[in-house]
């Protein structure tokens, strides 16, 4: 199988994080700020990316304005010729911070929505005051006119904002809205049965982005992330592993995907001290369950295995025990059954205490 160059990279450029949203995909261990990679090696890293065939740069964190550096990174990945998106809480940004990106060559904000109003979005996130700085910044995003996406994580307790989110989605003047129903990662995993939505309520979601989309075609487009644990079939996690997409930590550690960590047995490379196209094309962790002869049955005969790769690797390690077993979520894994009875379960749960994201 031959490989192809990444298309995009997810420099999470440090875990520190004013929000401690309870179903953070940051993982449990997080990377405090003396080991970040400094200024230097970002640029760098966004070079050899750029020479690596990457096109698309997502700035991401914890909460990336927390790098005093950012105006700079952005200026180096757009001298690289990367595109780039900021994937921000906007906590953290002023309008004139935003004045320095834009001038910087900032291609495009994705600003995230804990909830639709400040009760809602100022628990969640873990942070007072919240809401009424995010929705400032917004309205600067919009002065400014930087192309911007809305991310709203959905969950039992926040599911029946969705209709909301979408019309802020179109007040703000996004071009686009992410509709994710929380995926059970890092920290999500501690909050499953708070978090869990019910299986009426994850159908009614599909339902009604379905309607949005035909409702606003054309001037709003909605991607959407289904609530996992209730499908039948699993999703292609990071587009297949070591296909299209890497990740690199804080500290320089590059993953496959974010979650990649949890794999037990997996040797991670550093851009520290390996350069950037060895690790993609020749790194153990890449190749771990790249193309398909990692693939066990029922996988390996099935006719979907070049569209859903197997789904994720990191959720048939937690789920499975097994990071090259069929994802759970699948209806031929011999665990799906129990999973969506789990599900249920979770899903019942009346306990709606979070265990907050701690700060790095
Ligand atoms: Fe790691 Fe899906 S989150 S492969």
């Amino acid at each position: 199988m031959t490989t192809s160059p990444p298309y995009a990279m997810l420099a999470e450029l440090t875990h520190r994080c004013p929000l401690s949203c309870p179903y953070c995909s940051n993982p449990l261990e997080l990377a405090r700020k003396e080991a970040e990679l400094p200024t230097e090696t970002w640029v760098d890293v966004f070079a050899q990316a750029a020479d690596l065939g990457v096109l698309q740069l997502h700035l991401s964190g914890g909460e990336p304005a927390s790098r005093r550096d950012l105006v700079e990174l952005v200026a180096a990945a757009r001298a690289s010729g990367l595109y780039t998106n900021l994937i921000t809480s906007g906590i953290g940004l002023s309008e004139r911070r935003l004045g320095e990106l834009d001038e910087a060559g900032l291609d495009h904000v994705q600003l995230s929505l804990q909830g639709t109003d400040a009760a809602m979005a100022d628990r969640i996130g873990g942070y007072r005051g919240g809401f009424d700085r995010k929705m400032q910044v917004a309205e600067w995003i919009g002065k400014i006119g930087f192309p911007l996406t809305l991310n709203a994580v959905l969950h039992r307790q926040n599911m029946h904002q969705l209709p909301g989110a979408i019309d802020m989605a179109l007040k703000m003047g996004a071009r686009r809205i992410e509709v994710a129903i929380v995926q059970f990662h890092g920290w999500a995993m501690q909050n499953r049965d708070a978090l869990m939505p019910t299986a009426e309520q994850a159908q009614e979601a599909q339902q009604i982005v379905k309607d949005a989309r035909t409702r606003l075609k054309g001037q709003l487009v909605i991607d959407f992330v289904p609530a996992d644990y209730h499908s039948d079939f699993p999703k292609r996690c990071m587009g297949g592993w070591g296909r299209m997409g890497l990740n690199v930590a804080p500290d320089g550690v590059v993953l496959p995907c974010h979650a990649a960590q949890t794999i037990t047995g997996l040797r991670f490379d550093n851009v520290r001290d390996t350069p950037l196209g060895d690790i993609w094309y020749k790194g153990d962790a890449f190749n771990a369950y790249r193309g398909d002869d990692w693939m066990q049955e029922p996988c390996r005969s099935c006719d979907m295995k070049t569209q859903d790769f197997g789904g994720c690797r990191c959720q048939a390690m937690a789920l499975a025990g097994d990071p090259a077993a069929t994802d759970p979520v699948c209806i031929k894994s011999p665990h799906h059954a129990k999973l969506q009875e789990r599900a249920a379960e979770f899903a019942a749960g009346t306990d709606d205490n979070l265990t907050f994201r701690v700060s790095a």
